[in-house]
């Protein structure tokens, strides 16, 4: 059995401890917002935070995020007005969407530590993975959301 806190949530989960957090939170919990993709901690498909840090929850087992507060796409913000996901929205970016999720989870945490990032920290500092190559519109609701947060805290 294993403790979990999600978006402020309470689950005590029959897993396997050595579980990956991914499948405890979809599996067992069904928040299916998580995807997962390559299962070996490279695409970032399945990002979500741990006490507001972006990890690849396939990679991440689900014990180690006990007494911890964890965060999914669906706990970002209430109704979808997180910065990032409105940037996301105004730029157009999703195509397939199956790797959405990750990257946004990944470009909140990013943007938390470089508030006002280039290029160059956006393709260095995000190493999601999209087969649908929306990588351009990514790095410009990225520039969006910073240029939105100017002044605030995301
Ligand atoms: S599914 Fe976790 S990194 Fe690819
Ligand atoms: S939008 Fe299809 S994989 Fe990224």
């Amino acid at each position: 059995m294993v403790a979990l806190t999600v978006n402020g949530k309470h689950f005590d989960v029959d897993v396997d401890p050595d579980m990956p957090l991914a499948w405890a939170i979809r599996d067992k919990i069904g928040l299916t917002g998580t995807k997962v993709s390559c299962g070996a901690g490279i695409c970032g498909a399945c990002t979500v935070h741990v006490e507001g840090e972006a990890v690849r929850s396939c990679s991440f087992p689900a014990s180690a995020a006990e007494g911890k507060n964890i965060t999914t796409i669906e706990g970002l913000s209430p109704d979808g007005s997180h910065p990032v996901q409105k940037a996301w929205i105004a730029e157009d970016v999703v195509q397939c969407g199956y790797c959405q999720s990750g990257f946004i989870m990944a470009a909140a945490d990013f943007l938390k530590k470089n508030p006002n990032p280039s290029d160059t920290d956006i393709n260095n500092g995000l190493t999601n993975i999209c087969r649908c190559g929306t990588y351009v519109r990514v790095r410009k609701a990225i520039l969006r959301a910073a240029q939105s947060q100017k002044g605030a805290s995301l």
